[in-house]
Parts: structure tokens; C-alpha cells; sequence
């Protein structure tokens, strides 16, 4: 038997201690700690150990995979839901979590038993929204609770082979004496459900809300806990919504599913590479059309820049949706490497659409933006870039180059400016490719007249 002790949680944080204390050793706020019974393993007996096989000699046979109904979410899931895995699906309220999780809980139930579970709408409201989506034909079972092993037993008596738990921040367990909301009772209510999915081999998928800032009670101490965590990306304007999957068990992390929000809800959009593309009639100074790559394709997504004359006494980088000191460090390759002096400039960088990009790729980009707004120079508007800058200017080669440069040419660009090992040995129709060696020759390639 578990023999249990008293321990104290962070209810800001969950950092655990064996005293109490006023202040959270961890996070340093105050009266945040809360009573917590921990399980203590029971020490192993002697002569009854847990079997150890050869790897030869582990049963392989994969269980099949469940289909959402939505080719994009089965994409991001490394290939539909696999039947014991939990699933966490982050997001700001309002961007559409609810709407996904209610779409392919519907679609499945056709296949399956499946249970919708909402802790934060009325059975009526759950019921006019999938009015709305046309969805009301569908087998669906639900219920509305916020006891997990109320949930759980419900899906025992049913049989359910997936669970959708809406949203985990207004579900409890029953043995946690922690308020609700709380990272114990978040983490806590969490486990219990991670334990019911891998014994009874349900799929469940649960919903976390996340505030722009990132809040700390929010579904971050919750991703060690599950198989998968998806998170819902995208400008508030915008109708697209990205949901990308930070951590997967059972496919590649990174992967995005792109959908677009309508009438009838989520859409699937099928070719999603030039959606966040505002196409210009003139050229835009400031403005540099890159190829990254999301996941497994390519995406096209415009750069902006912004240089201006700085009044502050220390000038600012402010970028969104990119990486505020690779910025830095671009600038300052840009000065030491290409001449360009930006120390009493203010230099802002915006990833058009609400996109956020982690890849080195986009190195060259950022740099041509910031030079033509400069100069007020635009590029071609049938121009694209891509490349990584080294701290010596030199401009590295990116992996996929010419599926990058594929892309740009189906959406009808004739230009590009990439680093000299991504120029292809055959030329690709219609797309006239400049080598660069480093970030001097490639200004000097965008604007020939520049030169000096
Ligand atoms: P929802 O799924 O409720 O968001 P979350 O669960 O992440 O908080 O999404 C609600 C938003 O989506 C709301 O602003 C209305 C909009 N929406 C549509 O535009 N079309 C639809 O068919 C539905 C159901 C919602
Ligand atoms: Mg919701």
C-alpha cells in the first residue's frame, strides 16, 4: 500500500516543499502554498520484480490509429489519434479549441463511443453551438461535470473510447484538497486522467486555456504530463488558425495543422503555403517575402522592418513573431559585415499574419528588410529570400532549399536572393536564383546601384 505524506505546493507555480513556508521558495509569491498529500512508492519487495524483457521480444502490434475527420488535425497528431494517448490542446479563449475538439468528437462518433465532457458550457450551450456546425445529427454522448472521476466512471459504463474534458482549468479530483484552478488540482486532475486513458486505452483529449502572456496555472505545467500538446497559433484578426504540435509521443513535433475559421466552423485548408501572403500591387519598402518551412512543408510569409530615427536613449528591437535576440544579433552582423549602422535607430520586425518563426531561415529576410527600409528601397514584389547568417556575414546553406524554391515559383515568384550552396545545379523554370556568398554580396545582388 502507497503510504501517504503531507507536502506543500506552489499554487502558482507547483513547486513542491516538504514545510510550509509564507513566501514559495521557487517563484517567490506569497501565500501560494497549499497542503498536498503525496504518494509515497512503497519500497519494492524482495523476489517480486517487475519483468524485464529483451527488446527482440516486445509485442509490436500497434494498435490503429483513430481518424478525427479533419485531415489537418489527423496530420498534426503524427496520423489520427492513437487509442491511451492524452491529449493537451492549448489556446486563448475564443480562438476556436472548443469548436476543433467538438467537430472531431462529432465526426468520430459516427465510428465509436465517444464522450464530450463540459466543465465550462451548459449541455444547452454545447448543444447550439453544434446546432450551428451542423453537427447535431451526430451520436454524440455528453455530459456536463467537473468531478474527473464523475468523467471517468462515465466513460467506464459507456464503454467510450475517447474522452474530450473542456476545459481542464474547471476540473477537480476528488482527491485533491487544492481550490480548482489551482496547478495542483490542474496537475492532479490531469493525472487521473492519464492514468484512465492508458488503462482503458481511451483516447482523451483535454483543452487548456492560455493567456497571451503565457500564464503560470496554465496548461505549461501540464505538457511533461501528457503524450501530445498542440497549441493553437494565430493573429486574433485573422481568420486562419495554426495549431502546431510542440511535443508528440507518436509523430514529429513541430508539425502544423492550418485551418480557417467560418461559419461552419474549423475548415481544413488543404495547401496552405501562400495564405498568409498579402500580395502587394507596388513594391513595399521594408517588406521581403521569405520561404520557411512549418512542420513538413513550406510556407511563404512577408517580413516586415521598420527603421526609424530612435529617440530613447537606448534605440529598441522589438520583434514579434521572431526572436528578439537573434534580432539583435543580426544587427549587428549587418553593421560589422555590410556596413549598415543602426546604433541611433529603432528597428522594428513584424512576421505578417501572426506567424512565428523559429527558423534560422529567415536570417537573410529579416536583414533585407531592415535594409530597404533603410534606404525606403523596396524589393521586387516577385522577389523571395531565405538563408542563415553566420556571426562572419557569411550566409549558410538551409536545408530543403529547392522544394523552398519550388514553392515561390508556383506561387508565381521569379526572383530569389539565397545563399550560394542553396542555388540548384538545375535551373527551376521560370525562377531566376542569386547565389550569395555573404551579407554584403546579397545587398549588393537586391540593389545593384547600392554598392559601397
Ligand atoms: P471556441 O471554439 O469557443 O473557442 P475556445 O474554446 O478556444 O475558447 O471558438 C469560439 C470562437 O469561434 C468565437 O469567437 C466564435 C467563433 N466561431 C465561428 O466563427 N464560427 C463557428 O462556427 C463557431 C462554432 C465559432
Ligand atoms: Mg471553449
Amino acid at each position: 500500500m502507497a503510504r501517504t505524506r503531507l507536502a506543500y505546493r506552489c499554487d502558482q507555480c507547483g513547486e513542491a516543499t516538504p514545510k510550509w513556508q509564507g513566501q514559495c521558495p521557487a517563484c517567490g509569491a506569497w501565500n501560494s502554498l497549499g497542503e498536498e498529500g503525496v504518494a509515497v512508492r512503497p519500497a519494492p519487495v524482495p523476489g517480486r520484480a517487475t519483468p524485464v524483457r529483451e527488446l527482440g521480444a516486445v509485442a509490436l502490434d500497434e494498435e490503429p490509429r483513430l481518424t478525427t475527420g479533419l485531415a489537418e488535425f489527423d496530420r498534426v497528431l503524427g496520423g489520427g489519434l492513437v487509442p491511451g494517448s492524452v491529449i493537451l490542446i492549448g489556446g486563448e479563449p475564443g480562438i476556436g479549441k472548443s469548436t476543433l475538439a467538438l467537430q472531431s468528437a462529432a465526426a468520430m462518433a459516427g465510428q465509436l463511443p465517444v464522450l464530450y465532457a463540459t466543465g465550462e458550457e451548459s449541455l444547452a450551450q454545447v448543444g447550439l453551438r453544434a446546432r450551428r456546425l451542423g453537427l447535431s445529427g451526430a451520436p454524440l454522448a455528453l455530459v456536463a461535470e467537473t468531478s474527473v472521476e464523475q468523467i471517468v466512471a462515465a466513460c467506464l459504463g459507456r464503454g467510450t473510447r475517447v474522452l474530450v474534458v473542456d476545459s481542464i482549468q474547471t476540473m477537480a479530483s476528488d482527491q485533491s484538497g487544492s481550490a480548482p484552478g489551482s496547478v495542483s488540482q490542474l496537475r492532479e486532475a490531469t493525472a487521473r486522467l492519464v492514468a484512465f486513458a492508458k488503462q482503458s486505452a481511451t483516447a482523451v483529449i483535454v483543452i487548456g486555456h492560455v493567456t497571451r502572456e503565457g500564464t503560470i496555472a496554465g496548461p505549461r505545467v501540464l505538457e511533461h504530463l501528457v503524450d501530445t500538446v498542440l497549441y493553437f497559433e494565430s493573429d486574433l484578426g485573422s481568420r486562419y488558425r495554426l495549431v502546431r504540435a510542440v511535443k508528440n509521443r507518436f509523430g514529429a513535433a513541430n508539425e502544423i495543422g492550418v485551418f480557417a475559421m467560418g461559419e461552419q466552423g474549423l475548415r481544413e485548408v488543404r495547401n496552405p503555403s501562400a495564405i498568409f501572403l498579402s500580395r502587394h500591387e507596388e513594391p513595399v519598402p521594408g517588406s521581403v517575402v521569405l520561404v520557411t518551412r512549418e512542420g513538413s512543408r513550406p510556407l511563404l510569409v512577408e517580413l516586415q522592418a521598420l527603421v526609424d530615427e530612435s529617440r530613447a536613449q537606448q534605440p529598441r528591437r522589438v520583434a514579434v513573431g521572431f526572436d528578439n535576440n537573434r534580432l539583435a544579433l543580426l544587427l549587428a552582423v549587418l553593421h560589422r559585415h555590410a556596413g549598415l549602422a543602426l546604433g541611433a535607430h529603432d528597428v522594428f520586425i513584424n512576421v505578417v499574419g501572426g506567424v512565428s518563426i523559429a527558423e534560422t531561415a529567415a536570417d537573410l529576410a529579416v536583414l533585407l528588410a531592415v535594409a530597404s527600409s533603410v534606404d525606403g528601397r523596396p524589393l521586387p514584389v516577385d522577389a523571395i529570400a531565405f538563408g542563415e547568417l553566420g556571426l562572419g556575414g557569411e550566409l549558410r546553406p538551409i536545408p530543403f532549399g529547392e522544394e523552398r524554391l519550388r514553392e515561390a515559383a508556383k506561387h508565381g515568384f521569379r526572383r530569389a536572393i539565397v545563399p550560394r550552396a542553396n542555388v540548384p545545379k538545375k535551373a527551376i523554370p521560370d525562377l531566376a536564383v542569386a547565389g550569395a556568398a555573404t551579407i554584403a554580396d546579397a545587398l549588393a545582388l537586391a540593389w545593384p546601384e547600392r554598392r559601397g
